[in-house]
């Protein structure tokens, strides 16, 4: 099966409670500091909830920064792309799309920091996410993903449900805490 792919129209709208509202999914390719923020903020609180995004609760936005500002670095040299969601023209969740400096692997990209902010995530915004990443990708040419999913979690279920398939485990990758290793599951998706 290949990647999902995005539905016809560049929004959907998602019914909540009765009231409709339009999440949408683009590619940004400059971020600037009122953006900056609600992406440090989702993180943070992605995080927090106990999302498996590169940290372990509890993280402050001082500790995301960093490692947020290398990923910008990235997008702003124009090799990477982020990929915004939103909801209502609101930051609900975000993944970036980084390729490779090798002239050998510019084929395909690693999808890093994939995320849908707490408020948003079980009403199929995550679907719109990675179906968005995937039209972003294939505008780019790209002819499939890799990313990686931290083992234990349940989420590699998450991608496996958009067409993604395991590639390999490298295990005890990712410390979580003493005597807590978990397993780095390698998956990628043909676009
Ligand atoms: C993983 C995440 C992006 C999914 O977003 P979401 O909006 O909650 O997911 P959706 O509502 O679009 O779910 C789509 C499908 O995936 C399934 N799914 C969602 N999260 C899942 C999980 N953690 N494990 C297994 N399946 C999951 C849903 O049940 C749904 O299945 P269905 O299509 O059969 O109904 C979101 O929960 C999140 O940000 N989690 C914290 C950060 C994180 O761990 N990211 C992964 C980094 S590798």
């Amino acid at each position: 099966m290949s990647c999902a792919r995005r539905r016809p129209r560049a929004c959907r709208a998602a019914r909540e409670n009765g009231r409709v509202s339009a999440a949408e999914v683009r590619a940004v390719a400059t971020v600037d500091d009122v953006l900056r923020r609600d992406l440090l903020s989702c993180w943070t609180d992605v995080t927090n909830a106990g999302g498996a995004v590169g940290f372990v609760p509890p993280v402050s936005r001082d500790d995301l920064a960093p490692a947020l500002d290398w990923l910008l670095e990235g997008v702003h040299s124009g090799r990477d792309v982020l990929a915004l969601l939103t909801v209502d023209d609101a930051t609900a969740g975000f993944a970036v799309l980084v390729g490779s400096l090798s002239p050998l692997r510019r084929h395909w990209a690693t999808v890093l920091r994939v995320q849908v902010h707490p408020t948003f995530q079980g009403r199929g915004l995550g679907r719109v996410l990675m179906t968005g990443v995937h039209d972003i990708a294939r505008t780019r040419g790209l002819e499939f993903l890799r990313l990686t999913a931290r083992g234990g979690t349940g989420v590699d279920g998450f991608y496996r449900r958009l067409g993604y398939q395991e590639h390999g485990r490298l295990p005890g990758a990712v410390r979580v805490a003493a005597g807590d290793d978990r397993d780095e599951i390698v998956l990628a998706c043909p676009l």
